[in-house]
């Protein structure tokens, strides 16, 4: 049988012969099956019968939807059973190093929805810009989503490095990823990557000291004081807000490369630490980041952090870890006792690296669950974040996320036994060149299973955009405060 163009494959497909007439009949069954998200397509000469949850028939349509790009009006009659893999299946938008408005975010939904990805990760607060109107604190917008002149690479630009979204566009947003069954989980970074939101309010800072927003790449040691009763209080206004504006389980409160430097030369830090007999600046993090929690655990929300989080004491189990690199013992460590995970390693889901780093067959042989997990219970999905210091505007998304996304998302869709690698350029061919025709185009087919040559050439381009005078100076002062800070302190990383 020849395979229909369908990406990410279902679970089970049978032809059962004879052509569907155009115009047939649309019969629509909402009910629930045995799993979540599923779905059943019944196609006849004269039916096309749909059966489902309400995310079930969402899905039977974006099913149907890419049928037609490869049928058109007349369908060969066919039965389609299908149901996810994985329960989180991601895409993460950095929104603070390039801001993307309102209606690009919208063309986004739009296209990761039709590959069933059901989670939109947003990363809205980083040291180079706060994009969500506060109440609260307007000062955050005011100063925070402002930034000149950046030179994240190659050339000094000015292409949307400033803006914010309103409480209005947030609803529209949120609405509309509704509408495309997609679960919107803000991000804010806690304790680090906070110089936007210390610009504006640097009394949350270790000793007031006065930061800007950033205008390059790396990792600042700008956190919030964790000695200080107020940066509590204000985490938790910000929070208030950001539940109420996103109403969903979930939400994601950061916590990876927080440089302890200034921690660790802070009294009020320093203060709390003995006071609390911690044993270090880690140990800090985690207590500040358990407190976070309870608090939103209140608000009935589960607290997803990055892997970084994990050092110090033990972290409850409930807690989802997003794991991304490193801390792999922390992390096994955390699964034997329970923990969830979500799997996001740098070594093939991170889309800001170059296709000559992670091709699209790379993503699609990506083994999800390492074997020191052992169990792929432990492991709630997947998710490709997109962190935007080099993506300024929508074309270059679309160019770096297609077809990988759509190949991260077979990976979280399709169960193993139903998944065959060899014909995904075939089949994704099909939706690219409709994709096309729309004005939205990814990658050219030769970066898929990129050659050795290309990789090259590509490779080169992105240490070009990656190394320029100016950023290498920046990472090279980062480089050298955190050797002077192991060298003091011995920390492992940071
Ligand atoms: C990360 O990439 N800093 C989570
Ligand atoms: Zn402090």
């Amino acid at each position: 049988m020849e395979r229909l163009h369908l990406v990410p494959y279902p679970e089970k497909v049978k032809l059962t012969g004879g052509y569907c007439q155009p115009g047939a009949k649309i019969t629509t069954c909402e009910k629930e099956l045995q799993k979540k998200e599923a779905y059943v397509i019944k196609i006849t000469e004269d039916e096309i019968r749909i059966e489902g949850d309400k995310a079930g028939i969402f899905y039977a349509n974006c099913t149907l939807k890419q049928l037609r790009m490869q049928f058109k009006d007349v369908m060969p009659c066919m039965e389609i059973d299908d149901a996810p893999r994985f329960a989180y299946r991601g895409f993460m938008l950095d929104s603070s190093r390039h801001f993307l408005p309102k209606d690009d975010v919208k063309k986004i939904i739009d296209i990761i929805s039709l590959f069933k990805i059901n989670k939109l990760h947003w990363h809205l607060i980083d040291d180079q810009g706060f994009r969500v109107e506060i109440s609260a604190y307007p000062k955050l917008t005011e100063v925070g989503a402002k930034r000149g002149r950046s030179h994240f690479g190659l050339v000094d630009e000015y292409k949307n490095n400033s803006g914010y979204f309103t409480k209005e566009d947030i609803r529209e947003i949120v609405t509309y990823a509704k509408e495309h069954m997609i679960d919107i989980i803000p991000e804010i970074e806690i304790p680090g990557h906070e110089s936007a939101m210390l610009a504006a309010y640097p009394e949350i800072g270790c000793q007031n000291e006065p930061v800007s927003v950033v205008t390059t790449g790396g990792i600042f040691d700008n956190l919030i004081c964790a000695g200080k009763e107020e940066s509590f209080t204000f985490v938790t206004h910000i929070l208030d807000e950001l539940a109420e504006l996103f109403p969903y389980e979930m939400i994601h409160i950061g916590g990876d490369e927080a440089c302890k430097r200034k921690w660790r030369r802070c009294p009020d830090c320093q203060k709390k630490i003995k006071e609390l007999g911690l044993l270090d600046e880690n140990a800090l993090q985690q207590w500040f980041v358990i407190k976070v929690q309870e608090y939103l655990k209140k608000k009935g929300k589960k607290v997803i952090v990055w892997n970084d989080s994990l050092r110090g004491e033990k972290l409850p189990t409930d807690f989802v870890v997003q794991m991304w690199m490193g801390d792999k013992e922390l992390i096994t460590d955390f699964v034997k006792r329970g923990g969830k995970i979500i799997q996001s390693s740098t070594e093939s889901f991170y889309l800001d690296y170059p296709y000559a780093m992670w091709d699209v067959h790379k993503i699609l042989d990506y083994e999800i669950c390492p074997e020191y997990l052992e169990n792929e219970n432990a492991i709630i999905g997947v998710e490709c974040p997109l962190w935007t210091e080099r993506v300024s505007d929508l074309d270059r998304v679309f160019y770096l996320i297609l077809p990988r996304l759509p190949a991260m998302a077979e990976c979280g869709w399709t169960v193993k036994g139903a998944r065959n690698a060899a014909d995904f350029d075939d089949r994704y061919l099909t939706i690219d060149s409709y994709l096309k025709s729309d004005g939205i185009c990814g990658a050219p087919e030769t970066y898929w299973n990129i050659s050795e040559e290309l990789a090259e050439k590509d490779m080169e381009e992105h240490r070009r955009a990656m190394y320029t005078p100016e950023n290498t100076a920046e990472f090279e002062k980062q480089e050298k405060m955190m050797e002077e800070e192991r060298a003091i302190y011995g920390d492992e990383r940071y």
